[in-house]
């Protein structure tokens, strides 16, 4: 075919190419403009049906371009569906040299998006992108383990699954397959979304079987306290006592009150602490709270409060929600040993079920959020993922048991909220706490017996308990306030009892968890529906999910959390018997 004049045209096919061979070749269009372009064995027909050029010894000296509409409509065209697609591509030849991308490797690789272009070779694209930061080296590989073990896997391409982190903390899944005559595709899906679930969903395991655990053994303590508190009690009320005998006393219950403390936490990072959740406006709720607050600050740290107004009321126990807020306040303060701020906003906020399902305990809907932010040390991505299992603490002895968050955790969840923590280091931290609405006041359910009459009485008690040793104390301690106590340690036996015309039993006590197939509060429905005189008593050291099914019809306001003291005691029995 004879040559245009002023054009040139291939004399070496490309097919003589070494396949490694990628030449860089100044195109000169026919309209005066020039461009560089790559060209080699890589370069596809209809790129290379466009090209022209000489062969002067066996070299490429003169490279010309001779428009072809179609090939560089071709070539577009590839390109856009190319860019269209969700995944990251990179095209390489057989010498492991870069053919060609996408817009989306380089989008997730911006800090080497000037070599994601023809020419770069693997080794250079991957210690570039390390050099740069682009990517996480695992913690148990150095750099240079990390290099060989990237480009060995691509010289296997055998389409098995890689995954990378950027530093930025997104995650990809990376997959190299074989193409065409010792070519290699790299397909790189983003899968961050995917990854925070499962890490989501494996942390609420673990934490679920951690609940199990604590609670279980907590349930177990409160028992053995309950007894411990009961005995010193009435031991307390022995006549000829010496004063260091008193004092004795007092020093025991006041360890057995630390030991109390502590099961507390443990029931609530179990979502076992018996909550008395009632209507409760957040607002107030940190306002009141906020002059403890600022003492345990001090005077360093500046704290900053946005509240919205007309906010709904929540759902949650109010008591349990200023430990929380105190407890965040702590590990605020410990996290700002040099000041700082300390910034606490409340506002409604609505869950979407997109948002909601990146949290495996949130529901979409209205939330009040409760957002608790300091500016202080932050934490690393490991103990943040720790942080919320209870004795997770980075404090040393002494001055952190690791029970905060865990009680907040367990608070939050408990009462049908959840909870996210944001943070990194130097950057401070932030907690949100998202907190139901309350849906009806009518439903105000179990109330404390906190405050009230602490007399005794003459009116019959019908005290049911399984634990031996518990029920033994607790009816001396009855009996100590002038009550006629009636035993049982099973529910089928405090039926009978019930039904025994010469019982005249005025209060059934019971506790709520009991072994066999009637709890507690099934117990006491049947027994009201056949006595609606019968007042009722709970009491539990472990309320599972027992008391959001509160009996209809039966009149329970009162709960009475163990282990308590004679005076909670005889306040709770009283308040009973009075309603
Ligand atoms: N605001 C925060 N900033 C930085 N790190 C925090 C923050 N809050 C918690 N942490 C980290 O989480 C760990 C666990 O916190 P948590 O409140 O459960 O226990 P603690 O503060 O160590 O002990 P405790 O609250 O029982 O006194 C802390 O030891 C700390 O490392
Ligand atoms: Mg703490």
């Amino acid at each position: 075919m004879p040559i245009p004049p002023g054009q040139c045209q291939w004399s070496l096919p490309l097919s003589r190419f070494r396949p490694s061979e990628c030449a860089e070749v100044q195109m000169n269009r026919m309209n005066g403009s020039s461009q560089n372009r790559e060209v080699g064995s890589h370069s596809t027909d209809t790129v290379i049906n466009g090209w022209t050029g000489v062969q002067e010894n066996g070299d490429l000296v003169q490279r010309r371009w001779r428009p072809d509409a179609d090939a560089g409509a071709g070539l577009a065209a590839l390109d856009g569906v190319l860019d269209r697609l969700g995944e990251g591509i990179i095209l390489w030849d057989s010498a492991s040299r870069i053919v060609l991308t996408n817009q989306r490797i380089r989008e997730f690789l911006p800090e080497v998006k000037d070599l994601l272009r023809p020419g770069t070779t693997l080794r250079n694209l991957l210690t570039q992108t390390l050099a740069r930061g682009g990517l996480e080296i695992p913690a148990d590989q150095t750099e240079e383990r990390f290099l060989r073990l990237l480009v060995r896997l691509h010289g296997r391409s055998d389409g098995r699954e890689f995954i990378l982190r950027s530093k930025d903390g997104r995650i990809a899944s990376v997959k190299t397959h074989r193409s065409g005559p010792g070519g290699r595709v790299t397909v790189l899906s983003e899968i961050t979304r995917r990854v925070q679930t499962e890490e989501h969903v494996r942390r609420t395991q673990k934490m679920e079987a951690l609940g199990k655990l604590t609670g279980g053994l907590a349930h177990d303590f409160n028992n053995y306290l309950s007894v411990i508190y009961g005995y010193l009690e009435l031991l307390k009320l022995e006549p000829d006592l010496t004063d260091d005998a008193h004092e004795f006393i007092e020093a025991a219950l006041e360890g057995a009150s630390r030991g109390a403390a502590l099961t507390r936490s443990l029931l609530s990072f179990a979502r076992r602490q018996p909550l008395a959740p009632r209507p409760t406006d957040a607002g107030d709720a940190v306002q009141e709270t906020l002059a403890l607050i600022r003492r345990t600050l001090g005077e360093d740290v500046e704290i900053r409060l946005h509240l919205e107004t007309d906010l709904p009321r929540i759902n949650v126990d109010p008591e349990q929600l200023a430990s929380s807020l105190v407890n965040l306040a702590n590990n605020a303060r410990d996290a700002m040993p040099h000041g700082g701020l300390l910034n606490i906003s409340v506002r409604e906020v609505v869950l979407d079920r997109n948002q909601a399902l990146l949290h495996p305990r949130a529901n979409p809907g209205r939330f009040v959020l409760i957002q608790v932010t300091d500016s202080g040390c932050g934490m690393t991505p490991e103990h943040r993922a720790r942080v919320l299992e209870p004795f997770f603490t980075t404090k040393g002895p002494g001055h952190g048991t690791g029970l905060g968050l865990s009680m907040v955790y367990g608070f939050v969840t408990q009462s049908g909220g959840h909870l996210t923590l944001h943070s990194r280091p130097g950057e401070g931290t932030s907690v949100r706490l998202y907190l139901p609405l309350a849906v009806d006041e009518a439903e105000t359910p179990d109330e404390f017996c906190e405050s009230g009459d602490a007399r005794g009485g003459s009116e019959t008690v019908l005290l049911v308990e399984d634990n031996d040793e518990v029920l033994r104390s607790v009816a001396l301690q009855l009996r100590s306030l002038g009550y006629t106590v009636v035993q049982a340690s099973r529910a089928d036996e405090a039926l009978d009892i019930l039904e025994q015309e010469e019982a005249h039993i005025d209060l059934l006590f019971t506790d709520i968890v009991m072994p066999g197939t009637m709890d507690g509060v099934a117990m006491s429905r049947l027994a009201v529906e056949r006595f609606p005189r019968l007042r009722v008593l709970f009491t539990s050291g472990f309320a599972g999910d027992l008391l959001g099914r509160a009996p209809e019809g039966v009149r329970i306001r009162t709960l009475l959390n163990k282990p308590y003291r004679i005076h909670e005691l005889a306040r709770a029995v009283r308040g009973a018997l009075t309603s």
